[in-house]
């Protein structure tokens, strides 16, 4: 992708790690409409889905879960609007979401009228503790709500075969369940569909509620591959939450252990502490030399975005997004960054100590990496007074200079900018 301008694709050569790596991005499904709008204080407005839905195109999701529009009557409203006035591009596939229960079923057929291609995306929860307390039911009960349910998602998608028609199973509470028994849920629902290579199914495996350590997601994963039929028919897409903070790396395992497909939205919004973060996902792809195929070359425009539609902060220590996250105070770490960034040879990789990527592949450049505080050094403030004004100061006054600004900054209790610098040095040099 021609956006990021220092993209540098993985060579086996390069590899500085074990073999085991992700070398291709998963095809990406983005559900901040549907799980990251349901978790939202206020839900968004029809307004605000519009917006987040043009940015969710731009970045280039070409799945995008809309909502539950059985559920709700303005998920219902905003996909005839998308569908009636023409929004959804030709290479870009709606998804929405259903339970295994006839009258929604049909209700989310009607919602989807004159769409060229959707998924339907129907699930029952399978886990212990829902069949046992929740449900009441045993594993037959719910290997049948399964069933019912698929079969009806078909039959109602014979009735509009104008529409291309994608079906996704998921098994909710899929990290709650015994993974044989998920594999024998999802075997009962497939042989319904009967998928080929050609017409797959999507079989997505949540982490409604992250359990474990991320490698044991990635084994059930694994171990779901190695034993669900018809694996070369099925699109295996996984769908992270964050409960014990590793939503991103569980994804990131469970696709090294086969996995498609990876469903998630912008920051990590969605329910409790939020669904896997793509921006994150996608931009560790990026810094290893994976092509995330998403565009997040405008990363502070996707950020407002998501802050104006959520009406949610986003952390200035977020990785790769974040406002600090390319910032360094510390006078050591200026000291390098200076030296690496004045050695730079553009027509080499990217290799600057303490900056992963390029700043400037996500539209962030380098007069923000150096900023200036009581703990900067006199690499970073020459290099302020260099960058900003043209200073080239030798570095018995940079040693010199550098106490009276960390003396200044102290007294401030403040951060220092470039004109406090400037002022402080002609104060302090050229003032007689
Ligand atoms: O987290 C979850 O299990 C879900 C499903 C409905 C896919 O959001
Ligand atoms: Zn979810």
């Amino acid at each position: 992708h021609s956006k990021y301008k220092s993209f540098q694709p993985l060579r086996k050569s390069d590899r500085r790690w074990p073999d085991q790596v992700i070398d291709k991005a998963p095809l990406w499904c983005s559900v901040d409409l549907r799980d990251g709008n349901q978790a939202l204080i206020e839900p968004m407005t029809a307004a605000q889905k519009s917006r987040l839905w043009d940015q969710l195109v731009k970045v280039g999701f070409k799945e995008i879960e809309v909502g539950f529009p059985s559920a709700s009557s303005h998920d219902y409203e905003f996909v005839r609007e998308l569908i009636e006035n023409d929004r959804i591009p030709e290479d870009v596939t709606i998804q929405v979401l259903v339970q295994a229960r006839k009258e929604l079923i049909e209700k989310t057929f009607e919602a989807l009228k004159g769409a060229r291609r959707a998924v339907v995306h129907v699930y029952n929860s399978t886990s212990i503790v829902q069949r046992e307390q929740v449900f009441g039911l045993d594993r037959q009960g719910i290997i049948d709500i399964a069933v019912n349910g698929a079969t009806l998602v078909q039959e109602c998608a014979a009735r509009y075969p104008d529409t291309e028609w994608v079906f996704e199973y998921s098994p909710e509470s899929f990290t709650g369940t015994e993974v044989d028994f998920a594999v024998e849920v999802c075997n009962a629902v497939t042989a319904v569909w009967q998928p080929t290579p050609e017409q797959p199914v999507i079989i997505n495996l949540p982490a409604t509620v992250e359990m474990s350590t991320p490698n044991v997601y990635a084994d059930q994963i694994e171990w779901f591959c190695d034993h669900v039929d018809n694996r070369e028919s099925l699109l295996i897409s996984l769908h992270t939450h964050n409960d014990r903070g590793c939503a991103v790396a569980a994804a990131e395992l469970g696709v090294m252990a086969g996995a498609d497909r990876v469903e998630g939205t912008l920051m990590g919004n969605g329910e409790r502490t939020g669904n896997m973060d793509v921006v994150t996902m996608a931009m560790n792809l990026y810094s290893q030399g994976v092509d995330p195929r998403l565009d997040l070359a405008n990363m502070d425009e996707i950020i407002q975005t998501v802050k104006e539609c959520t009406q949610l902060p986003v952390h200035p220590r977020h990785p790769w997004a974040g406002e600090l996250v390319f910032t360094a105070f510390s006078g050591s770490h200026q000291d390098a960054i200076k030296k690496c960034l004045a050695r730079r040879d553009e027509s080499r990789a990217w290799e600057v100590a303490y900056l992963p990527i390029d700043p400037a592949d996500i539209g962030r450049s380098y007069q923000e990496v150096i900023r200036i505080n009581s703990q900067s050094g006199k690499g970073g403030i020459a290099y302020v007074l260099e960058r900003d004004y043209g200073y080239d100061l030798p570095r018995w006054l940079q040693i010199d200079f550098s106490s009276a600004v960390q003396a200044y900054a102290e007294e401030q209790e403040t951060e220092v900018g470039p004109e406090a610098i400037y002022d402080l040095f002609h104060q302090t040099y050229l003032s007689q």
